[in-house]
């Protein structure tokens, strides 16, 4: 198989499954007008992440890593009226695109983007009364960190809490022992910690698309 025939693929899932709306659309076009990087979600794993609240009763959600919404929007879109969504985003100037992109999908009152680096993020988060714990945590910012990330994902948890990592296989990167990439480091630094924790549950996925050779870990805290 090749790209081609994966990127193919994916448009056959979206179109005759799962095709994006209006306000999903235009968080795309909108994000790539504002020249953001193209590394949101395909389009077939939005609609998993979507489905994966809905299966967990998710009433609070908190996402790290923003761009411009898509993801966003749709796990904002699972969230029952008294939901809570949260994502955290280092980049001013993507917060904006992403913010103008939950209003015009009806969703600003669910969600909220909070700009600075998350690891400074997480702590402010964590002090706040009423915050968390989260039912499901969407990690998807810089994978140098993922390790740190999914230790508060853990610490802002309750048991049954699903976490995701997106972005954890990435070509298979993470076999090379010797890749010094700060991205693999973080990724097979995370591998270990969530091998060795107790308290999760975990397997990854691994998939094509679009997006490549990639996957997601998907993890949940035991009772
Ligand atoms: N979840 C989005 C894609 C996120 S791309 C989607 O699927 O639609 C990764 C995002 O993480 C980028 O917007 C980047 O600016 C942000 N990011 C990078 N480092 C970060 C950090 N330290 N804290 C918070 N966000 C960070
Ligand atoms: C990158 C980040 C992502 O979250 C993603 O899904 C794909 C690529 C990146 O930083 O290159
Ligand atoms: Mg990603």
């Amino acid at each position: 198989m090749t790209q081609e025939q994966w990127t193919a693929v994916d448009a056959y899932v979206t179109e005759l499954i799962s095709p994006d709306d209006e306000a999903l659309s235009a968080a795309v076009a909108s994000s790539e007008a504002a020249g953001l990087p193209q590394i949101a979600v395909a389009p077939p794993q939005g609609k998993m992440l979507h489905l994966l609240a809905k299966m967990q009763g998710a009433r609070q959600v908190l996402e790290i890593g923003t761009l411009g919404g898509y993801s966003t929007i749709w796990l904002a879109r699972a969230l029952p009226e008294n939901g809570r969504l949260i994502s955290l985003e280092y980049s001013e100037a993507h917060a904006e695109v992403a913010r103008a992109n939950l209003a015009r999908a009806g969703l600003d009152k669910v969600a909220e983007v909070r700009v600075g680096a998350a690891l400074d993020s997480l702590p402010k988060l964590a002090a706040e009364p009423g915050a968390g714990p989260f039912d499901l945590f969407f990690i998807d910012a810089d994978k140098v960190n993922n390790p740190r990330y999914v230790e508060w994902a853990l610490k802002l948890s309750r048991p049954g809490s699903v976490i995701i990592v997106d972005n954890a296989v990435r070509g298979g990167k993470m076999l090379d022992a010797a890749d010094s990439d700060p991205a693999v480091v973080g990724t097979r630094e995370m591998y270990e910690l969530v091998g060795r924790e107790p308290r999760l549950d975990a397997t990854v996925v691994q998939t094509v698309g679009e997006r490549g050779w990639d996957g997601f870990l998907l993890a949940r805290v035991i009772d």
